[in-house]
């Protein structure tokens, strides 16, 4: 039953070829001082870096810079990037990038005036900012984390191994605005889309795999994982077919901007057994997400199989009639397999750099949450990081 709850996304979407034009409106509501926020130098080499920095000479705005922000940000870059933005006294910090380099401006908007050491307040004690929040905006280039459209930020401690979220609670930390240009995305390299389209589905999925209720979530859910299957398969072809590149732009942007989890209490063991392994092996986000998946999904199928099935059925088109349940369930989960070899995204922990005598320090840093259909112990974590090997 879908319970009591406040529903509030205050970022605003510009989206299209055309939608850079925007930026100029934008700045204009912000003071002179902006921090331009990006990566380890793709958009210098694919014209983004010149098209943004032109529109903010056109605005007057005195500009620092925030480069090399990496794959799984750090702690030790986001203190960087904390004094570089106090130094400016900055009034808008501009993400150019993907979901790490949206997080990471995030973390250091909940820092610059913050007098506690961030890693421990916010993603250690997961504290909320006590203290004025700097504007985040953002022209996205890579697609799949949603950070463009909602509060989270995922921040690796290299030191302890621990990669952990922080979604925020005020959606004040959600960018501001957000352009989504599709073109700017057909410079990824293929993994790094294809890591993407599964972060997308496995959003989704996380969502989805929680609760019996009738929640029109779940409808929502479905129609955006038939989306992105659909998309995913044209783009693998034809990475610049734009229609398909559009689609997955947009359809990652509603698998995680807190549409579809209202009423659910939502599973998120695969992105805790993920982020688990990335702050072992600093591998590629979605991919360490594929990696565990079907041993997860399959281990937790008999505590869920009507809804297995409904998957089977709704996403995956599985013809149900005259066959058992679970049946039908473990052939939707044997469509997503094939799916996932057909787009090429990783299925073992191995292909990550993962050993087996890494797996006990693996589950150490593993949170286990209970919003899903079964809450796994110790044991099975373990049973199912060594399946994934
Ligand atoms: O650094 P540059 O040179 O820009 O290269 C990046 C990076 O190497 C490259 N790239 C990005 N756009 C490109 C491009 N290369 C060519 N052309 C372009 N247009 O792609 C690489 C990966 O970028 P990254 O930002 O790391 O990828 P992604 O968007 O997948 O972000 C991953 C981070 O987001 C977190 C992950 O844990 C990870 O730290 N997540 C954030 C979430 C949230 N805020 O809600 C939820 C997610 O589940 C996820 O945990
Ligand atoms: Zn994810």
């Amino acid at each position: 039953m879908l319970g009591n709850f406040s529903y509030c996304n205050p970022t605003k979407l510009y989206f299209g070829k055309k939608s850079l034009n925007y930026l100029n409106d934008e700045l204009s509501k912000y003071g002179k001082n902006v921090v331009l926020i990006y990566g380890g130098g793709s958009i210098k080499k694919n014209g983004i870096y010149d098209a943004v920095t032109a529109l903010l000479k056109k605005n007057n705005k005195t500009v620092a810079e925030i480069s090399g922000v990496m794959p799984n940000p750090t702690v030790a870059k986001l203190h960087e990037g904390i004094e570089i933005a106090r130094a400016h006294k900055a009034d808008l910090l501009l993400a150019v990038g993907g979901g790490s380099v949206c997080d990471y401006s995030k973390a250091v908007s909940v820092s610059v005036h913050c007098e506690e050491e961030p890693w421990e307040k916010y993603f250690v004690r997961f504290e909320e900012p006590s203290c004025e929040i700097v504007p985040v905006g953002c022209v996205l280039t890579m697609v799949g984390t949603g950070s463009e459209m909602n509060a989270g930020s995922v921040i690796t401690n290299t030191e302890t191994h621990q990669k952990i979220a922080h979604v925020f609670a005020d959606e004040k930390i959600m960018p501001r605005f957000t352009i989504l240009n599709p073109e700017y995305t057909f410079t990824l390299p293929k993994y790094q889309m294809v890591s993407g389209i599964y972060d997308i589905f496995n959003h989704i999925c996380e969502q989805y795999f929680s609760d019996e209720d009738d929640n029109t979530s779940d409808y929502i859910s479905e129609g955006l994982m038939r989306s992105v299957i659909h998309s995913s398969r044209i783009a693998v072809q034809n990475p610049l077919d734009y229609e398909a590149r559009s689609n997955l732009m947009w359809t990652a942007t509603w698998a995680l901007n807190t549409l579809i989890d209202k009423g659910k209490h939502t599973d998120w063991m695969v992105h805790m057994l993920g982020q688990a392994v990335g702050g072992y092996t600093d591998a590629t986000h979605g991919m360490t997400l594929s990696a565990v998946s079907l041993p997860y999904y399959r281990h937790i199928l008999p505590y869920a199989i009507p809804k297995f099935k409904r998957f089977a059925v709704n996403v995956w088109n599985i013809n149900a009639e005259g066959k058992a349940t679970e049946q039908v369930a473990q052939e939707g989960l044997s469509a997503m397999e094939d799916w996932m070899r057909e787009i090429g995204v990783v299925l073992h922990l191995a292909e990550l750099g993962v050993t087996e005598d890494m797996l006990e320090s693996i589950a150490d840093v593993t949170l286990i949450l209970k919003g899903g259909y079964h809450v796994p112990n110790r044991a099975e974590i373990i049973e199912i990081l060594k399946e994934s090997l």
